[in-house]
């Protein structure tokens, strides 16, 4: 089975990203590229990951007309990229046109959706316009997700269980805010441990300073694939 923990590369520039990816192997990680580091190292820092055999996820979030999100879909395929994501909120024909943007592709990436972003609460919403509860808009834009034949959604470890029901085993649940027994908690404000977010039946967990920061990063990383396995 590979590995279900994939580590964020949050990094201001390639050179210390690299200096813990020279200590990593394929078979104990995926690498999660973000904005900062993408916009800092660019894509040729991507194809040197790929290259050395990691499975990236590339974090953009792409959220634009059909038509661009699609050509970006593609930019990012050719990349040789594991993974990619887009906004659901930039509705259906965006998903469907991403969606479409990777038929042909050997290997193509799985294809996510960010349904409500975790930094977005009930008053942050209503400031927006959408009236229903946070869950409830995760929920229906996940369904949207699915019929538009994406592979998953990004989501919260509270959203796993309700997800999982509505939307199927087989429907990707990748899942940022988890922190091995005793880590630190940073800004994230609810956590789990990588054993609740296996009995969550979470797909893939989204770790990034418990390992980016240890002293040890192998041996945060061996507990966590313990944990998960
Ligand atoms: O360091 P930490 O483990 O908190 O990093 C979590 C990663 O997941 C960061 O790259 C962060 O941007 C990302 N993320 C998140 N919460 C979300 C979506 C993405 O923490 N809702």
């Amino acid at each position: 089975m590979t590995t279900r923990l994939i580590i964020a590369l949050d990094f201001p520039a390639a050179e210390p990203a690299l200096q813990l990816v020279k200590q990593l192997s394929p078979q104990d990680c995926k690498l999660k590229v973000g904005f900062e580091l993408f916009v800092a190292a660019g894509p040729d820092f991507v194809r040197q990951l790929v290259a050395q055999g990691f499975d990236v996820f590339l974090d953009l979030k792409f959220h634009d007309i059909p038509n661009t999100v699609a050509a970006a879909c593609k930019s990012a395929a050719n990349l040789g990229v594991w993974m990619i994501n887009v906004h659901a909120a930039g509705g259906d024909k965006m998903m469907l046109a991403a969606r479409e943007a990777l038929v042909g592709f050997q290997q193509p990436p799985k294809l996510i959706a960010v349904t409500v972003l975790t930094s977005m609460d009930k008053v942050q919403l209503e400031k927006i316009n959408i009236t229903q509860s946070p869950v409830e808009q995760v929920s229906h834009l996940a369904v949207l997700t699915k019929q538009c034949g994406l592979d998953g959604v990004v989501c919260s470890a509270q959203e796993a269980e309700i997800l999982k029901q509505v939307c199927g085993s087989e429907f990707l649940l990748v899942t940022p805010g988890v922190r091995p027994v005793g880590s630190q908690q940073d800004d994230q404000s609810r956590v789990v441990t990588p054993l609740t977010a296996r009995k969550l039946k979470i797909d893939y967990v989204v770790v990034g300073r418990p390992i980016t920061q240890a002293k040890d990063p192998l041996a945060v990383i061996r507990t966590i694939n313990q944990d998960l396995a």
